[in-house]
């Protein structure tokens, strides 16, 4: 039996052995990776997360795993590109690859540009079920002529109604650091918290309200508290004591004062 609103103070692969065949409806995590930070000494067994999620995962499901490359020796080390083939060799779709792009990352010395971006992964288990996609104003709207060529290469013209919105790319923006990723100052214990409207974004996008969402690197608690604010139920691991800590302390001061509003 699994717990729906609590973090398991444990290893991911423990929690997803209590979990039955096809639980979880959305994931959305950051895991460790190659060694950029050290996360109290903590290691994850990346190969075998892969099979459990994909045990776990209900058909439709979908994944948006976060994940950039540290340069080691002078070369980008291309682990996320190996996570990404291993997800597909597990069985998932790589059905779309995401940017994440900060509008203002950590500026870098050397012979590179500045490291403006990170992947965010969209796996799929089969076609993903659900899709509610974020919507921008478009800039030209009502009547417009249209112009098409008949079998014989005549001319057809016809009066059409263009649409006032229309999906958004996939290259998300936002803006980093104290004050912005979070308004809650305790999430900034954590050496790497996610914005929270970029989990905002993908939770609306890939499921509806009372879905299972899992975050199995669960750290400050922003998938807990984005989940929290959608109506969605969910469950997360987070191998580190503090860090739990941290986040159960993060959830509750939000469910005490309900002080969030997203733009
Ligand atoms: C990049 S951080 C996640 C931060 C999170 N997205 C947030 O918004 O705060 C990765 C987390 O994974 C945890 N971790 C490392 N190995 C783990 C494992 N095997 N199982 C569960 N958590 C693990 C680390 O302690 C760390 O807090």
């Amino acid at each position: 039996m699994i717990e729906y609103g609590h973090i398991y103070n444990e290893d991911c692969l423990k929690t997803m052995e209590r979990m039955d065949n096809e639980t979880i409806d959305f994931v959305i995590t950051s895991p460790p990776y190659d060694n950029i930070r050290n996360y109290n000494g903590y290691t994850f067994d990346f190969e075998n997360i892969v099979t459990q999620l994909f045990r776990v995962m209900k058909k439709g499901g979908v994944i948006i795993w976060v994940v950039a490359d540290a340069t080691i020796d002078g070369s980008e080390t291309g682990t996320s590109f190996r996570q990404a083939l291993k997800f597909m060799d597990e069985g998932f779709k790589l059905h779309d690859t995401m940017i994440y792009y900060k509008n203002n990352p950590m500026p870098q010395t050397g012979n590179r540009y500045h490291q403006m971006f990170e992947y965010m992964f969209c796996f799929s288990k089969s076609s993903p079920k659900t899709f509610n996609p974020i919507k921008e104003k478009t800039k030209y709207r009502g009547l417009a002529n249209m112009k098409n060529r008949g079998t014989e290469g005549e001319l057809h013209y016809e009066r059409i109604e263009r649409t006032t919105e229309k999906k958004v790319g996939n290259v998300f923006m936002y803006s980093i650091g104290g004050g912005i990723s979070t308004k809650d100052k305790i999430a900034f214990k954590h050496p790497a918290i996610f914005p929270e409207k970029l989990v905002y974004d993908q939770i609306l996008t890939w499921t509806n309200e009372y879905d299972i969402v899992y975050d199995p690197f669960m750290g400050s608690g922003t998938t807990a508290k984005m989940s929290e604010l959608l109506h969605r139920k969910w469950i997360g691991s987070e191998i580190s004591k503090e860090y739990v800590d941290i986040a159960t302390e993060r959830i509750s001061m939000y469910k005490q004062n309900d002080l969030f509003a997203i733009s």
